[in-house]
């Protein structure tokens, strides 16, 4: 009788005990799952999606119809661009998020289409449009002072709108052209060089990217053109 009360309770026990156990087992992994992967990874979001909606449907419209230089609509480049700084801003945390996700969709629309700083500025505010303006060259200076020139601007901005430069030309040193010469192709080098030696420290992250992709572009030298 008492052995019998001692088999059920015991039964009881133990039939209990594997799923506690094993529920028991189940929230620690994700606690430790949960605590590893933002102690580690930093998966909070870095800046607004509702902000990258609204800035990347800007620079679409403005954009229109232009194309890359490989016939792409312009706005895989501007979201190219985006990506490689969503990465950068995602691998050191601290910096400002929407200013870079916004500065690096909307870099282009100035110097290229008909907005105007004003626009960015009613928009996006004044800190977006100051880096928009930085990243934008003057038109009225030759190509080489242009760029030295808006490498000084950018350099007076915060480091996020620095990180918009270095990815954009990260974007940008894929394979030249075809029917670009040796000069040209030597000419573009440089001046990817020129931004990693200016902007550089500003991201280590895309410095690196940068660096690895000078390497891999060809050289005048080697260029059968
Ligand atoms: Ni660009």
């Amino acid at each position: 009788m008492s052995t019998g009360a001692v088999r059920r309770h015991t039964r009881g026990r133990r039939a209990a005990r594997p799923v506690d156990r094993c529920g028991e087992a189940v929230v620690s992994a994700l606690l430790l799952r949960r605590k590893s992967t933002r102690g580690t990874l930093h998966t909070e979001m870095a800046f607004s999606p509702d902000q990258y909606f609204k800035a990347f449907t800007f620079a679409a419209r403005a954009h229109g119809e232009q194309k890359t230089p490989t016939g792409l609509p312009y706005v895989v480049h501007v979201s190219l661009v985006c990506m490689e700084v969503i990465e950068a801003v995602h691998v050191a945390p601290g910096l400002d998020g929407d200013l870079a996700v916004t500065a690096a969709l909307l870099h282009d629309v100035v110097e290229d289409t008909a907005t105007s700083l004003e626009g960015i500025e009613a928009e996006f505010g004044p800190r977006v449009a100051a880096g928009v303006s930085a990243l934008t060259k003057d038109a009225a200076l030759d190509k080489q002072a242009a760029m030295k020139d808006s490498l000084v601007r950018i350099l007076e901005q915060p480091p996020e709108i620095a990180m918009v430069k270095l990815a954009d030309r990260i974007t940008n040193l894929a394979p030249p052209p075809p029917h670009w010469g040796a000069a040209k192709i030597a000419a573009y080098r440089d001046e990817g060089q020129l931004i990693l030696d200016t902007l550089g420290a500003t991201s280590q992250h895309l410095s690196a990217r940068l660096a690895a992709r000078l390497r891999a572009y060809p050289t005048a030298g080697l260029d059968p053109g």
